[in-house]
């Protein structure tokens, strides 16, 4: 998908390094755009409304050197207490199969499946949602 610059002129997105290598990146945005790169279709940079509307987690990755130890669950915990402290009070996101249980750990439930086919082959997709307080809890 490429990497959506909006996250980054937004200063919310966030790495983590580990001996000055890249262990993982990921990051919460306050724009209605739920995935994607910065060419995906179906793109909207229109601000959420923190009263109604819930944030948005982007572009979990962590470097396969890395996986499993605990990056990807720190970064949602940043994620997680940075849209509280604008206040939103839920976070949405959509999960690749291989990021499900990562958000289920999180205490992240399954709002519906879909498939994204703009790629050409379809890829199923999980959008998923949680409740958030201001004090991040996991
Ligand atoms: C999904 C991904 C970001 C997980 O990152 P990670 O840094 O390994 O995750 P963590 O180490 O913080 O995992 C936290 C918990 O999530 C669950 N979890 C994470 N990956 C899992 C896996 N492959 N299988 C089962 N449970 C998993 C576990 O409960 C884990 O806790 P535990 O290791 O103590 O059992 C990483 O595997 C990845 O980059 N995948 C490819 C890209 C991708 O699909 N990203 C999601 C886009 S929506």
């Amino acid at each position: 998908m490429g990497v959506d610059t909006e996250l980054i002129d937004d200063q919310t997105y966030f790495v983590v390094e580990c001996d000055e290598q890249i262990a993982g990146c990921g990051g919460w945005s306050r724009r209605a755009t739920l995935y994607g790169g910065s060419h995906s279709a179906g793109r909207d940079s229109a601000m959420l409304d923190p009263s109604t509307d819930p944030a948005r987690v982007r572009a979990m990755y962590t470097h396969p050197a890395f996986t499993r130890r605990g990056v990807g669950r720190l970064i949602l915990s940043l994620c997680e207490s940075a849209a509280a402290a604008e206040g939103f009070s839920r976070l949405e996101l959509m999960s690749t199969l291989s990021g499900r249980r990562l958000y289920e750990a999180a205490g992240f439930e399954a709002i519906e499946e879909v498939e994204d086919s703009s790629g050409g082959a379809p890829v199923p997709l999980i959008r998923m949602g949680k409740a958030i307080t201001s004090v991040a809890l996991f």
